[in-house]
């Protein structure tokens, strides 16, 4: 009831009064308001005038679970979806209900993380306000050894989700950071429930740097968000919602060739890394080379100096241009 009082409200040119929503929702006028008193707690800014009804107003940028329903209305990726305050990390919470049976599609959104985690072991900054960080269940039928291509499925929808949102283009740097003006905007962390053959399922974990204005010195020079690149501030309940949707439609190719086969042309289109000079370190060892793209496996190509084209299937990517890389 109260997605949909947000909705009537939302679309209303001024006031709606305590009885139309009783009709058009089919409940009693207490019945309004009490839900009225719940959304105000929840921090929504809603007048109430006496003769006239009730009115939204604000800019309130909030990611409550009325909110995220409403934008996610319809999505199968992001139903149900949780909406925390404070929690250690989405993902851990996210894997805490897949273990707990919880279906594809559970989405967990944190406003701030005390424990982010991100790839490698390091930690991830989470602070409130700014920030979309947050965590979906998928359940795949497919080998534990194709799961890592989820990453830059993920990926893709991101760039693509945030383009919508915000018209702002964006970049890949493989396999699965978000740049923008050379910086990181978001981290993606994928993490495997398995058995030998079997994937139970995955969590993908997404950081999007959103209205994030200031970062600690350390940060500053590799990372960035979408308000300190454009001076606007966006509402993140629609681009945490663009990003769903996208991941769907990407989701659903990958699962008809379970790789990178319909994909990797647009992958490609937003890796900026093509083309470019490019270090790799593999179990200590640096390959240097240029990238020639990816594989149908999602692998990195590298033609290094002799022409000769080899496959990277991880490892810490530097790019010329990208984070300092010079
Ligand atoms: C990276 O190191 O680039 C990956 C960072 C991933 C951060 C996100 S924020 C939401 C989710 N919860 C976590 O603890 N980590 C991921």
């Amino acid at each position: 009831m109260k997605a949909e009082i947000i909705r009537q409200l939302r679309e209303a040119d001024g006031y709606v009064s305590g009885q139309q929503l009783s009709e058009r929702l089919g409940v009693s006028r207490t019945a309004v308001w009490k839900a009225i008193g719940r959304l105000r707690d929840e921090g929504y800014q809603i007048e109430a005038v006496r003769n006239r009804g009730y009115r939204l107003f604000g800019a309130s940028d909030l990611l409550t679970e009325t909110e995220c329903r409403d934008v996610l209305a319809g999505c199968r990726l992001g139903n149900p979806v949780y909406c925390l305050g404070v929690t250690d990390s989405t993902n851990l919470q996210a894997k805490l209900l897949a273990e707990r049976g919880a279906p594809e599609g559970a989405l967990v959104i944190a406003e701030k993380q005390t424990a982010g985690r991100g790839r490698r072991g390091r930690s991830w900054v989470s602070p409130p306000g700014g920030g979309l960080w947050f965590s979906f269940v998928l359940r795949p039928l497919i080998r534990p050894s194709v799961t890592p291509m989820l990453t830059l499925v993920a990926a893709m929808a991101v760039a693509a989700g945030i383009e919508d949102a915000t018209r702002i283009s964006v970049g890949i740097k493989w396999p699965n950071d978000i740049v923008l003006s050379g910086k990181k905007i978001v981290g993606i962390l994928t993490e495997l429930s398995a058995e030998a053959l079997e994937t139970h399922y995955v969590v993908v974990g997404i950081g999007i740097n959103v209205n994030i204005a200031s970062f600690p010195e350390e940060l500053r020079a590799t990372a960035t968000s979408l308000y300190l690149e454009s001076g606007v501030c966006y509402k993140r309940s629609t681009i945490i919602a663009a990003v769903m949707k996208r991941m769907e439609t990407y989701y659903d190719a990958f699962l008809q060739t379970t790789n990178m086969e319909r994909l990797r042309e647009e992958y490609m289109s937003k890796l900026v890394s093509v083309g470019r000079e490019v270090a790799v370190m593999e179990a200590g060892n640096e390959r240097r080379g240029i990238c020639e793209g990816i594989d149908h496996n999602g692998c990195l190509l590298i033609r290094d100096a002799d022409g000769n084209v080899g496959r990277v299937l991880s490892g810490e990517v530097s790019v010329r241009g990208i984070y300092g890389y010079v």
